[in-house]
């Protein structure tokens, strides 16, 4: 039975020539980027390439990236290295409840030190009220963290109309783009953000390795890890040249094919979403109609568990999320589609498709007559009959 991979929000497989481009890291440019012989100037060398390709991608300078162990830490540092750095200007920072768990959780971590944490709004689709973001911000606001892409329900936020209320207002800018840098185009020339966090393995690269995005001028943040003064003194620790060097690659190859891996997997998306509708009575869709990630679908049909569906295409061979993937395993109704409003039976029932380079046109049919098969099995044990979806 052939697979088929529908997780790409939690993970995407790495892509054949970026593992290519890793592995004379660790035989033969295996120096250390911070030793003055030729093998630690070899290395160096790779980290400047990376450092390039990574810039390019989302039109920054090399100057202004700082490589990190991935997304999670990039949003702590972006974080909690403002907060620390401007803690004298204001104590508050505003966020909102459909951030991911690096965020929000650094922000808890900042309101135990005696940061005061405000969260904005959203609307029944998950994206920000600028109104009543404008509304928020006080003298006391020293950073607005807040995401680009969501990874649960695909909708993507303003962050043109916020990035232009932070700076009008004077306060930095932060956006987790984890979940979109590599899928749609991101210009932090165009965009008016100070930070902004990306991930490798988002994007057909490795594991545990990212980097942040410091515009030039933003002020010196407080690092997370002090030691030998790598990165210009932001992060200490000798890099880890293998990933980096993967990640320059994965951000090289996205930049390449940023356009055709965009439509490849939003023609996927909406020939999926139409034959479910058109195929299966009760489907229900989240998230934003207008402003959403290209490969993501995120729903739920009346009378079903997600759970259980999630199983039931497992045992198919199709692998869908339940969930953000960083709390799979634990069955918490999620905290985005609580702040969405969702009512709490729809919220067990929900799942995600994520869809990514590598899946085919011919596939659809496959996970659609899956996902039919499945949803009529669950129904027919719960004895729930649905009914057809209007024409
Ligand atoms: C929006 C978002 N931010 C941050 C992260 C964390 O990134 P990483 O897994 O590289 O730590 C993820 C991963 O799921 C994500 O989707």
């Amino acid at each position: 039975m052939r697979q088929i991979y529908l997780d790409h929000n939690a993970t995407t497989p790495v892509d054949d020539a970026v593992l290519e481009a890793m592995l004379p890291n660790f035989r033969e440019t295996f120096g250390n980027p911070s030793s003055v012989h030729a093998l630690g100037r070899a290395a160096r060398v790779c980290l400047d390439l990376a450092r390039e390709q990574v810039a390019a991608l989302i039109g920054a300078h090399p100057a202004e990236i700082t490589f990190t162990s991935g997304g999670t830490e990039s949003d702590n540092l972006a974080i909690t290295g403002t907060a620390r750095a401007l803690k004298n200007k204001g104590n508050r920072i505003i966020t909102s409840r459909v951030e991911h768990p690096a965020v929000l959780n650094t922000c808890e971590e900042l309101r135990k030190e005696g940061f005061v944490i405000d969260y904005v709004p959203v609307d029944g689709y998950g994206r920000i009220d600028c109104a009543a973001l404008a509304d928020m911000i006080t003298d006391e606001t020293l950073l607005i963290s807040l995401q680009h892409g969501n990874s649960e329900v695909g909708t993507l936020q303003p962050i043109e109309q916020i990035g232009a209320l932070a700076r009008d207002r004077g306060v930095l800018f932060h956006t987790d783009a984890v979940q979109t840098v590599g899928k749609i185009e991101v210009d932090t020339q165009s965009l008016p953000v100070d930070l902004l966090s990306l991930s490798a393995h988002k994007m057909y690269g490795p594991k545990g390795v990212g980097a942040l995005y410091i515009r030039r001028g933003t002020l010196p943040l407080v690092p997370l890890l002090s030691g030998g003064g790598q990165e210009k003194k932001r992060r200490g620790g000798t890099e880890n040249v293998p990933g980096i060097v993967g990640l320059g690659k994965a951000a090289e190859i996205a930049r390449s094919r940023l356009e055709s891996d965009r439509s490849h997997v939003l023609l996927l998306r909406n020939d999926l979403r139409r034959q479910i509708e058109s195929r299966i009575p009760g489907a229900k869709f989240y998230g934003h109609p207008d402003f959403y990630l290209p490969n993501t679908l995120y729903l739920g049909f009346e009378g079903v568990d997600g759970q259980t569906l999630m199983i039931h295409l497992d045992l198919a061979g199709i692998f869908v999320s339940t969930g953000t993937a960083c709390s799979s395993g634990s069955i918490l109704p999620s905290e985005v589609l609580g702040a969405m409003r969702v009512p709490e039976q729809e919220m067990t029932r929900t799942i995600r498709v994520s869809l990514g380079r590598g899946n085919h046109p011919e596939e659809v049919e496959r996970v659609v007559g899956a996902l039919e098969k499945a949803v009529l099995e669950i129904r027919s044990k719960t004895g729930f009959s649905a009914e057809p979806t209007p024409k």
